[in-house]
C-alpha cells in the first residue's frame, strides 16, 4: 500500500509563529498515524508578492519552483492558517498564488492542487483563534481542487496556549490537533488503497 505523504506547515513567516507550533504538534498525529511527513518552514522559501510581469520576465522563483515540487510530490496537505484582518494570511495567499501557476503550455491547470485532500487549522491570540480566517482558506483552497476534511481547529488565546517546548499546555486541546493529522493520514490511506 502507498504510504500518504503529507505536506504541514504554519501559514506565516513569524519566527515564534504559533502557527507554525500547531501546524508540529498536528503533524506528530499524522506520523504516529503512519503517514511520511514533510513539515516546512515557510521562512525557509522567500517569495516576492506575486505580479504576472515578473512571472512573465523571470519565471517562478527559485522557491517557488521549490514549494511546488513539495506540493507536487505530497498526497495531502496540513495547513495551520493565521487569521489577518479576518481573512487568510498575506504569507499563505502568496504562496497558494505561486504555486498555482503552469510552468508551461502543456501543464495541467492547478497541477499542484487537484485532486488534493488538505485538513486546516489554526492559533490566534484572540478569542476565535482565527476561524474566521479558516472560512476563506477553505473556500479558496475548494476552489482550486482541494478537497479540504470537515473537522478543524481554531486554538484562541495562542499567546497562553503554549509551552515554551512548543506543546500545547491544554492536552485535550493537543489530542484534538494531532486528531486532525489522524484523519488526514485515514482518508488518505483509504483513498490510495
Ligand atoms: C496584519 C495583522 C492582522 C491581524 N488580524 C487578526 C484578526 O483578524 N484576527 C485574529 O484573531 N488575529 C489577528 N492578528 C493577530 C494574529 O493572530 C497574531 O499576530 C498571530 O500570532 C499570527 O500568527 P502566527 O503567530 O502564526 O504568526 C493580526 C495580526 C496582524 C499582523
Amino acid at each position: 500500500m502507498t504510504t500518504p505523504r503529507i505536506l504541514a506547515f504554519g501559514g506565516s513567516l513569524r519566527r515564534e509563529s504559533f502557527n507554525q507550533k500547531l501546524a508540529t504538534i498536528a503533524a506528530e498525529g499524522a506520523r504516529a498515524a503512519g503517514a511520511e511527513v514533510t513539515l516546512i518552514v515557510l521562512r525557509d522559501f522567500p517569495l516576492p508578492v506575486f505580479s504576472e510581469d515578473l512571472e512573465a520576465a523571470e519565471g517562478l522563483p527559485a522557491p517557488a519552483k521549490k514549494l511546488k515540487q513539495l506540493f507536487l510530490e505530497h498526497h495531502g496537505l496540513l495547513i495551520s492558517a493565521p487569521e489577518y484582518n479576518s481573512s487568510i494570511s498575506g504569507a499563505l495567499k502568496n504562496v497558494i498564488d505561486w504555486v498555482s501557476r503552469a510552468e508551461s503550455d502543456d501543464e495541467p491547470v492547478l497541477a499542484a492542487y487537484t485532486g488534493k485532500t488538505a485538513i486546516l487549522c489554526a492559533a490566534s491570540p484572540g478569542s476565535l483563534g482565527g476561524l474566521r480566517g479558516l472560512v476563506h482558506v477553505r473556500a479558496i483552497l475548494g476552489n482550486i481542487g482541494v478537497t479540504v476534511l470537515p473537522d478543524q481547529v481554531a486554538v484562541s488565546r495562542a499567546d497562553e496556549a503554549f509551552r515554551p517546548d512548543g506543546s500545547l499546555a491544554d492536552e485535550k486541546l493537543a489530542a484534538r490537533v494531532k486528531n486532525l493529522g489522524t484523519q488526514l493520514t485515514h482518508h488518505l490511506k483509504k483513498m490510495l488503497a
